[in-house]
């Protein structure tokens, strides 16, 4: 990495991640021993909350955010957003538990926040980018949900549901993440809408995805099925300034 974009925090957002959590803190706090760490768990009924309380009392650089129960990836990110804000970083990451966002890959991230992203996005959908192990009907739901989100809403963004992302501070203050109302994953398109509508500059990266090797995903019809129609009604309730921008 060129030079630390300032005091960084990855967000962790966990649900039943016990077997996974140790070893991806690990494996970040090798990568790069100056960010620290919040971990958001939502009292995983398998106690990953108690294992990332043991990594915190190990670790000054490890904290915990202990949620009472199920509420979404999306909530639990604003949760920690809010948190980090609070306590002064300059620079909030998302990255998943599982192994699928490399801790290694993330000095890409920074750099190109460094180099004056607003927001900068490890995409699987830009030349570079790649995924690995991930069954064919996970990839056409993914590459699905990118296309759809690119003609609802025009995006200028390949990767638009990714989610191993670093914002600036500025970028989610200004976004105003409180409003956000997303619970599941369309959080990610919620936040990159926000991100360009507010005429803030997204970089996207190439990562590789590499799908989890332990536990199981929290993907589900609830989770695809609030995307499917926050996305419809962004769309539809941004069509008329999509309209205007183009006569
Ligand atoms: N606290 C909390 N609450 N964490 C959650 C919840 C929740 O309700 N749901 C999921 N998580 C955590 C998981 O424990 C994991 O660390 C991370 O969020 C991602 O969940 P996965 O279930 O592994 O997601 P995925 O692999 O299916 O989906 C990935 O790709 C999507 C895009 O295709 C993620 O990166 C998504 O963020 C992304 O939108
Ligand atoms: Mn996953």
């Amino acid at each position: 990495m060129d030079r630390m974009p300032g005091r960084v925090l990855v967000i962790v957002p966990t649900y039943n991640e016990r077997e996974n959590l140790p070893l991806i803190v690990k494996r970040l706090r090798t990568a790069l021993p100056d960010v620290d760490v919040l971990v958001a768990d939502d009292n995983s009924p398998d106690g990953t909350g108690q294992v990332a309380d043991e990594l915190a009392a190990d670790d000054a650089q490890v904290h915990v955010l202990h949620r009472p129960g199920k509420q979404g990836l999306g909530t639990a990110y604003i949760a920690g957003f809010q948190w980090g804000l609070g306590e002064g970083y300059d620079v909030l990451v998302e990255m998943d538990a599982d192994g699928s966002h490399q801790p290694e890959e993330l000095a890409k991230l920074l750099d190109a926040v460094a180099g004056g992203a607003d927001l900068a996005i490890g995409s699987r959908w830009v030349p570079g980018g790649k995924v690995v192990n991930w069954p064919s009907s996970r990839e056409f739901l993914s590459r699905g949900a990118n296309i759809y989100t690119r003609i609802m809403l025009g995006l200028p963004v390949r990767d638009a549901t990714a989610g191993f992302r670093a914002y600036r501070a500025t970028t989610l203050r200004k976004i105003g993440v409180e409003g956000v109302q997303s619970q599941g994953y369309c959080f990610q398109v919620d936040l990159t809408l926000r991100t360009v509508r507010n005429g803030l500059r997204v970089t996207e990266v190439p990562i590789t995805f590499v799908d989890r090797t332990i536990g199981a995903s929290k993907m589900s019809g609830r989770v695809a099925t609030e995307a499917l129609w926050r996305i419809s009604l962004w769309g539809i309730t941004g069509l008329p300034a999509r309209l205007r921008r183009k006569r």
